[in-house]
């Protein structure tokens, strides 16, 4: 969701101006066109060549540089700019975006700027819980800017607190919301997603070798278009934006629980886990030691159907979609599925998808069938979510 954007970052002096390199790159993976923009500062801590190689374009610094004022000046590089990303953004960038002071070329660009803005603050955590950078931070947001972070942690002076840079990741996440309409606005989507882990004794489970990373890209593709999301999460599901409400969660019957809660009422309920069919009869609180067993029976109980318990629920979300990964039979199976367990759509996919980067099947409703090509499974995310806004008209 940020392919062909034009991101401007801008660049300001902190010692987490080292981890914006990796910003970039990610962006520039993710499609966008990436232009950078330092202060004086932050030269002293990188120099541009870094920003060069890794966008391929000159990286600007000076305000007076006749030349490139004639080519690229302030004025045509805010107006090429979909967004401007602020990382790191110092406390004295703050406060000259406060007080609108332009005093260099990063701060000229920002009075001219008509286009989104992110912020993603990184300083000491004395200097973010200072009063002036609070009344800073309250002024910037009255003004419509967004922010990214900062997080709590152990910073680059050795101390603890609130002030480290946001992960790249999760500037890239926060970033899409502000260039996509929010044609979801309004709307609650619960998705569920990842393997479920059923215990068995003190150590072993019974799991599967789903990762969950086409459930975190429906959160993220949803919440970008403004709905507000829920995902329920089975362990190792990646990570996902800070605008995705999530919950984790271990066994069937813990998912089945916040499954119910979230999606009551809600506008879309989406079934992507990969839900351990059984659980273990008896749960044995030890370890259970090999001694002289040679041969063991295992007795195993039926998990709920947690998408068919949804679809059936008073309170029912007005669209529920299931997810069946099959090995024969796709289509038929998907069918029988769609109608036993009273849902709206079914995308059925081969078993092989698992733990795949790319992955296909069939978008099923009762009134078609339609093949899907192997595709990213970001990009399968926002054409799945383009079929259930389908469905929603
Ligand atoms: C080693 C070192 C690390 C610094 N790290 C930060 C930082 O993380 N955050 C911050 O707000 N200022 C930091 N500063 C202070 C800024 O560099 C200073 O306020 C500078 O004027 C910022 O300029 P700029 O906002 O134009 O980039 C640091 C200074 C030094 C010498």
């Amino acid at each position: 969701m940020l392919d062909k954007k034009n991101i401007l970052i801008g660049i300001g002096g902190g010692i987490a101006v080292y981890r914006t390199a990796e910003l970039v790159r990610l962006l520039i993976k993710r499609g966008a066109n990436v232009r950078c923009v330092m202060t004086k500062s932050a030269c002293e801590f990188v120099t541009p060549l870094t920003f060069d190689a890794l966008t391929g374009h000159e990286t600007h610094t000076q305000l007076f540089d006749l030349t490139r004022e004639r080519e690229m000046g302030h004025i045509q590089l805010a107006r090429w700019a979909d967004a401007i990303v602020i990382a790191p953004a110092t406390a004295n960038l703050l406060t000259k975006l406060a007080y609108g002071i332009a005093d260099d070329l990063l701060t000229t660009i920002m009075q001219v700027n008509e286009t989104p803005t992110l912020i993603s603050p990184a300083m000491n955590h004395s200097m973010w819980e200072s009063d002036a950078t609070k009344k800073n931070v309250e002024t910037l947001k009255t003004k419509g800017f967004k922010f990214s972070g900062p997080a709590s942690g152990e910073l680059a002076c050795g101390e603890i607190g609130p002030g480290r840079l946001n992960e790249p990741e999760t500037i890239a996440n926060d970033l899409v919301p502000l260039l996509n309409p929010q044609i979801l606005d309004n709307q609650h989507w619960v998705i569920n997603a990842g393997p479920t882990w059923e215990r068995w004794d003190a150590v072993r489970i019974l799991t599967n070798r789903a990762t969950g990373t086409l459930g975190v890209h429906l959160a993220h593709t949803a919440s970008a278009l403004g709905a507000s999301v829920t995902l329920i999460a089975g362990p190792g599901t990646p990570e996902s934006a800070s605008r995705v409400q999530r919950i984790g969660v271990e066994s069937a019957e813990e998912m089945l629980v916040h499954c119910k809660t979230a999606a009551l009422n809600a506008d879309v309920f989406i079934g992507t886990a990969a839900i351990s069919d059984f659980r273990f009869s008896k749960l044995i609180t030890e370890k259970l030691k090999r001694g002289d067993i040679e041969q063991l029976q295992i007795e195993l109980t039926a998990n709920p159907d947690i998408v068919a318990h949804v679809a059936k629920m008073d309170g029912r979300p007005a669209h529920v979609i299931a997810f069946a990964a099959e090995s024969s039979a796709h289509i038929d199976h998907a069918r029988e599925k769609l109608d036993r367990k009273a849902v709206d759509a079914i995308f059925a996919n081969d078993v092989s998808n698992m733990g795949k980067e790319n992955a296909g099947g069939w978008w099923i409703t009762p009134e078609q069938t339609e093949q899907i090509e192997p595709l990213a499974k970001e990009q399968l995310a926002q054409k799945l979510t383009r079929q259930i806004m389908e469905l929603q008209k």
